[in-house]
């Protein structure tokens, strides 16, 4: 695997056998809950059973000690061929929409592989400062952690689609809304620095230096300058409210809104609304971790599980439009008046629970909008960090001047994706970044997706 890490981040070894642990820790305590015959159900194509998620995350770490632990033996060649997500380079695999059916491995002896890699794992971080390549080591490590998390959130996406309201979440008390949020934020054009380099962060932001700065994805670098016209963004995420606003206006029977191939899903598939939105008695519910409740009673709350198609055809008919990824980018990460580059909406403070919805508030939803005034961004933009990812119109392609750090992570899924930005209720605090890119097809809405629209001015 030497051959294929290109560039190295640099982190140091204790802290790193703490994150190890506490990010090892918290994908199980999310699946606590589960009955046992939970972990093995596959209940779409597009989700994979939880039980696949606790193997697949410690496969990863499994191919760091094949690599990298002298005498390392290889734990089983079945799980090997099991827990393989898509890695060519790592040989053959189960084709991911078979990965429900199968019953063995066993959750059981999930669970044990899991705990002998934890094992190898510790003992293997303690004695990492005698290996000459030890910093490429850690920064595998990282990786192995940044993946486990990404993990974790699509675990939340894949229970709500198994389960929904018949998992026992831990969720805490919503915030409450204490501003009123709305209109748009006018944002000057020009040129603009997009993406992840810390060349071009403040020297305010070198000294604070955020943890969830410490790293970044081969896919967010390197920062380069693009050019913006002036424009106008929402300054609150479209809510149900909005939404159902459309739905009434038969939005979803009315092709005139519609990418031509988001009408063909809208037909194919009988879309008359979100995920998780059902019609009883004549009213729209919406169903999520806590039950089913009338939509019109969360009709201050983003709107989540819509595809790039429903967010596109919502703005056309808005007579707005979804922001470019730059644009979303700049009204996150600049302060108007003097140009400075900020980590986050808010600063260069890492995210805390009065910031952002993020995983840690542990609320399982969306928020309110204006719930999190303390996260407000310099051009006056709401929860851009939270709450959902956020739809823009730029296709995933890589950045000019983009190299791949690690072969088949984020370089070959550059075709026919779509941008989203911010980070979500299930995404976890360390994980996010302003210039975090997550990517997803135009016609997907089992994750928690939602946007705000742009308009130029
Ligand atoms: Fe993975």
């Amino acid at each position: 695997m030497a051959s294929i890490i290109r560039e190295s981040v640099a982190v140091s070894a204790p802290p790193i056998i703490a994150l190890y642990r506490a990010v090892r820790a918290r994908t199980m305590q999310i699946v606590a809950p589960l009955e046992i015959e939970d972990y093995v159900i596959q209940t779409a194509e597009y989700m994979s059973p939880p039980r696949w998620h606790i193997g697949h995350t410690s496969w990863f770490f499994e191919t760091l000690l094949r690599t990298y632990q002298p005498g390392y033996q290889t734990y089983s060649e079945e799980f090997l061929f099991y827990f393989n997500s898509y890695y060519e380079g790592f040989g053959a695999r189960i084709e991911r929409p078979k990965r429900g059916t199968k019953s063995r491995p066993t959750v059981k002896a999930t669970v044990a592989y899991r705990n002998h890699i934890d094992e190898q794992m510790l003992r293997f971080l303690d004695a990492i400062e005698s290996y000459s390549n030890s910093e490429t080591i850690l920064a595998l490590v990282r990786l192995g952690l940044e993946h486990e998390m990404q993990h974790q959130e699509l675990l939340v996406y894949d229970i709500k689609h198994l389960l929904c309201d018949q998992f026992a979440a831990q969720v805490q008390a919503a915030p409450q809304a204490t501003v009123k949020v709305e209109g748009m934020a006018e944002i000057e054009g020009g040129l603009f620095w997009l993406g992840y380099g810390k060349e071009v962060q403040s020297p305010k932001s070198k000294v604070q230096s955020p943890l969830n700065y410490d790293f970044a994805f081969d896919n967010e670098k390197p920062a380069h300058q693009v050019f913006l016209q002036d424009y106008a963004l929402d300054r609150r995420l479209v809510t149900n409210g909005e939404y159902l606003e459309f739905m009434r206006d038969n939005g979803y029977q009315d092709f005139r809104w519609w990418f031509s191939e988001g009408w063909e899903v809208v037909n194919r598939d009988h879309w008359l609304g979100p995920m998780y939105w059902e019609f009883h008695d004549g009213a729209w519910m919406i169903r999520d971790f806590t039950g089913l409740h009338p939509a019109s009673e969360k009709d201050n709350e983003p709107v989540s599980h819509v595809s790039f198609h429903e967010a596109s055809a919502f703005a056309k008919w808005a007579g707005k439009r979804l922001p470019t990824e730059a644009e979303w980018e700049k009204a996150a990460t600049h302060e108007s008046r003097s140009g400075e580059r900020l980590a986050f909406p808010w600063g260069n403070d890492e995210p805390d629970t009065s910031k952002a919805n993020l995983f840690e508030n542990g609320l399982w939803a969306p928020a309110a909008i204006g719930a999190f005034p303390a996260g407000e961004s310099r051009y006056n933009c709401h929860q851009m960090i939270g709450d959902v990812w956020e739809w823009t119109t730029s296709d995933y392609v890589p950045y000019p001047g983009f190299k791949s750090e690690f072969d088949e992570y984020n370089d070959k899924w550059f075709v026919n994706q779509k941008v989203l930005r911010g980070g979500s209720f299930a995404t976890p605090q360390l994980h996010i970044r302003s210039t975090y890119r997550n990517f997803f097809h135009a016609h997907e809405r089992w994750m928690v997706s939602g946007f705000r629209c742009a308009k130029d001015l």
